[in-house]
């Protein structure tokens, strides 16, 4: 069954709350649109670097599409105070995730715990929401195989912390602000 054409594509099934779309709303959305082979074929892919097109996402969240050469990556990051979704459309990707909330301030530098590192792999078709303050990477670890995402946020990202990891230690390098990545 198809959505009559003049339907906005991809709006949520139910209209967002006053606090917007959901963490598991973004998801469904992620998988939706990870699942639409127009739309996964319309990134171009390049095989020296990442590449990405922003989409509307639902209920005034911010959605991107990303291409993944073999072997690259994120870094880790979080995505402050958004909470947020992502979906493999193609190939497969690894997120090594924290399950620790890290203090929004005042630190530079700390060392994690030992049991709280998390790793999962999304082949595609699969995809996984996040909260508020959620630290990970996300790389592409195969060897030949380009992979293909969809990823929404909410509230629109207002800045990516950026950490450096050496062992059991996190270190913040820098912020970013939308402006250093549209
Ligand atoms: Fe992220």
């Amino acid at each position: 069954m198809s959505a009559p054409a003049s339907a906005p594509p991809y709006a949520p099934e139910s209209p967002p709350t006053a606090d917007g779309p959901t963490a598991a709303e973004l998801l469904d959305f992620a998988l939706r649109t990870a699942a639409d082979p127009a739309i996964v074929a319309s990134l171009p892919l390049d095989p020296e670097g990442r590449t990405w097109i922003r989409l509307e996402g639902p209920g005034g969240s911010e959605a991107w599409l990303i291409g993944w050469p073999p072997g690259t990556g994120t870094g880790w990051h979080d995505h402050a105070e958004s909470r947020g979704a992502f979906a493999t459309a193609q190939g497969r990707l690894t997120e090594h995730s924290l399950t620790v909330r890290l203090p929004s301030e005042g630190w530079k530098s700390l060392e994690l715990a030992p049991d709280v590192d998390r790793r999962r792999t999304l082949a595609a078709g699969s995809g996984r929401a996040f909260r508020e303050h959620h630290v990970h990477e996300v790389l592409n670890e195969s060897q030949a195989e380009h992979a293909v995402s969809v990823h929404a946020y909410y509230p629109p990202l207002p800045l990516i912390r950026r950490y450096s990891r050496s062992g059991p230690v996190l270190s913040l390098e820098h912020v970013e602000r939308p402006a250093d990545w549209q």
